[in-house]
């Protein structure tokens, strides 16, 4: 197992970008820098944390974390649905097929929970009832299991600093985003893979409360793409102790993002205050709690390296003839 040692070595060289001249102009979003060579894209994930809409810093081994637990998953659910995955030359490195990304986040929830202003736990908290255009019954406690998945999708706002709000499904339908049909496609996809990883995480120990799929069209196809059943974008819990916990009115055992938008919350409104960058103590908790969800859901042990990693990664596309 790897220790606290090692994981504060790395810090210093930590993965915050990455410039590839030979690949033309850098472009980034939150948490992945990313080229175009024909009809593909090289994204690059790195070591950025990001909640709040803010950067909070770097959390070690994140970027190859969430590469390759993508890479899992996107090899075990291409029979629900294709995706875009060609080749992982690096374990930061995801060649993608070059969408035309569909410029909505389908999130699904199977609890109500959350902290960000965009959660059903926001609104409903505040009284709300009616939320995305679905109805929800009172009664509901903070973390509790619905009684069947929601799907709560959210505009992307794509790019540094883009916002995501809320929409409903008439809203959708009745924008023209998509075409009914395409949307149809999305909402059956989403409950599929939801479905399948909550069952594949339930075996690992973990629930998986909530999780976001975004979606592309590739030669007129609808394809998965961006990231998959990852820590940054789902929700883990502690299966064994969540009962004992929401009886008691705790919170889960939380393997995931949320883990360090509660330290946060604990101690600010990071909405009104900017929140500062990640204390170590809490980088290194992220990056252990990151580690474990990753070798839970893949039964693998992560594959520890040092830092930093630049020359390595341009070394893997050189070999993978991509420079
Ligand atoms: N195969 C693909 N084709 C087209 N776009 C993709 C593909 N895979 C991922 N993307 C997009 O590339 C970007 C990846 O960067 P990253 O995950 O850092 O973005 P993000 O911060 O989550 O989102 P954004 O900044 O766009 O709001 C996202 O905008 C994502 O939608
Ligand atoms: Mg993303």
């Amino acid at each position: 197992m790897i220790t606290d040692k090692r994981i504060i070595k790395a810090i210093p060289n930590l993965l915050k970008g990455i410039d590839i001249p030979d690949l033309g102009e850098k472009q980034s979003g939150k948490v992945r820098d990313f080229y175009f060579k024909d009809n593909k894209r090289i994204l690059i994930t790195t070591d950025r944390q990001s909640a709040f809409d803010v950067n909070l810093g770097f959390v070690p081994y994140k970027g190859a974390i969430l590469n390759e637990l993508s890479a899992f998953w996107f090899n075990a659910t291409k029979k629900i649905i294709a995706n875009h995955m060609i080749s992982t030359p690096d374990p930061n490195v995801m060649i993608g097929k070059n969408c035309q990304g569909i410029p909505i986040e389908m999130i699904i929830r199977g609890y109500i929970t959350g902290s960000t202003n965009t959660s059903i736990w926001y609104s409903y908290k505040k009284g709300e009832r009616k939320i995305y255009g679905l109805d929800f019954p009172d009664g509901l406690k903070k973390n509790q299991k619905l009684e069947k998945p929601v799907i709560t999708p959210t505009t992307h706002g794509g790019g540094k600093g883009g916002h995501d709000d809320r929409v409903t499904r008439e809203e959708i339908l009745k924008s023209g985003i998509v075409s009914k049909k395409i949307y149809e496609q999305m909402e059956k996809a989403t409950y599929a893979l939801y479905q399948f990883g909550s069952n594949i995480a339930g075996s690992a120990g973990l629930i998986m409360p909530d999780t976001k799929y975004e979606f592309g069209i590739f030669e007129d196809k609808l394809i998965l793409m961006d990231e998959l059943h990852t820590p940054d974008g789902s929700r883990f819990w502690i299966k064994k102790t969540y009962k004992e916990r929401f009886k008691k009115g705790l919170e889960p055992e939380n393997f995931d993002k949320e883990f360090i938008r509660l330290w946060y919350t604990d101690r600010m409104d990071p909405y009104k205050t900017k929140p500062p960058v990640m204390p170590q103590e809490l980088m290194v908790a992220a990056s252990r709690r990151y580690i474990d969800v990753y070798e839970k859901l893949t039964g693998k042990e992560f594959k520890v390296f040092d830092y930093p990693i630049e020359n390595r990664i341009k070394k893997n596309l050189k070999k993978a003839g991509i420079i």
